[in-house]
């Protein structure tokens, strides 16, 4: 039998997950609680790039599980998606920075490897960048999240060719009742931007065309414990 890919895939993130819990290429590492990988399908088309853990996700060792997590979630069920089905969700950095101050440069330049890694085993056609840091990052420019949010970019990231999707970060959201309204609007494109993707790649869409999905997807539903 020749090996599965799939299966090649999945084993390398899990070694990777057992090497970021013992990463200690910058100082957050000494000081982090949990390490927080990432979750989700590890074969979604799509993921989403948050910025750093938080109290809650360094707690628990998983990303968004806090308020904004919370968000996250609803804002996925208003356009029929599930976290661990449709959707790999990380950030930048793996590790809490003290009182959620925000990431230092050489921290993402230390933690960097491990997102495009991660692109790279996940190969996901459409990556949302959530807030300023994810898009600055992903999209190589100095624009900030107001002016590009909403707006798909194609670039290549890790490689791959991507497209980007700017959105506002959901704890900016909980913030600014205005905010929160774009972010929903902006999440109401994700689902055609992610069939589009899907048909350029010459890929049949198994849903549409009324045959059975993956299978037994709680087999890819890595880390989600
Ligand atoms: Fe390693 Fe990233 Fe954690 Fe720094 S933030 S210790 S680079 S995993
Ligand atoms: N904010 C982030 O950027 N990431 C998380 O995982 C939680 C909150």
């Amino acid at each position: 039998m020749p090996e599965n890919p799939a299966k090649a895939r999945r084993d390398e993130l899990v070694a990777m997950y057992h090497e970021v819990h013992e990463c200690r290429k910058c100082p957050l590492g000494s000081v982090r609680a949990n390490a927080v990988f990432g979750m989700g399908n590890a074969d979604a088309d799509l993921m989403f790039v948050g910025e750093a853990p938080g109290a809650e996700e360094d707690r628990q060792g998983k990303p968004f599980v806090g308020r904004a997590g919370k968000l996250l979630d609803e804002l996925l069920a208003e356009i029929g998606m599930e976290r661990r089905r449709d959707a790999w969700i990380c950030n930048i950095l793996k590790c809490r920075p003290p009182g959620n101050r925000d990431p230092q440069p050489e921290e993402i330049e230390a933690c960097k490897p491990y997102l495009m890694r991660q692109v790279q085993l996940i190969e996901p056609r459409v990556i949302c960048t959530l807030g300023n840091f994810a898009t600055k990052l992903l999209t190589g420019s100095s624009t900030g999240i107001t002016r590009v949010r909403g707006r798909p970019q194609e670039r290549e990231v890790a490689g791959l060719p991507v497209t980007l999707y700017p959105l506002f970060h959901p704890a900016a959201a909980l913030r600014t009742p205005a905010v929160l309204e774009q972010l929903r609007q902006d999440f109401v494109g994700i689902p055609e931007l992610v069939r589009r993707e899907r048909h350029e790649a010459d890929e049949p869409d198994l849903a549409m065309a009324g045959t059975p999905g993956p299978p037994d997807l709680s087999q890819l539903d890595l880390f989600a414990g």
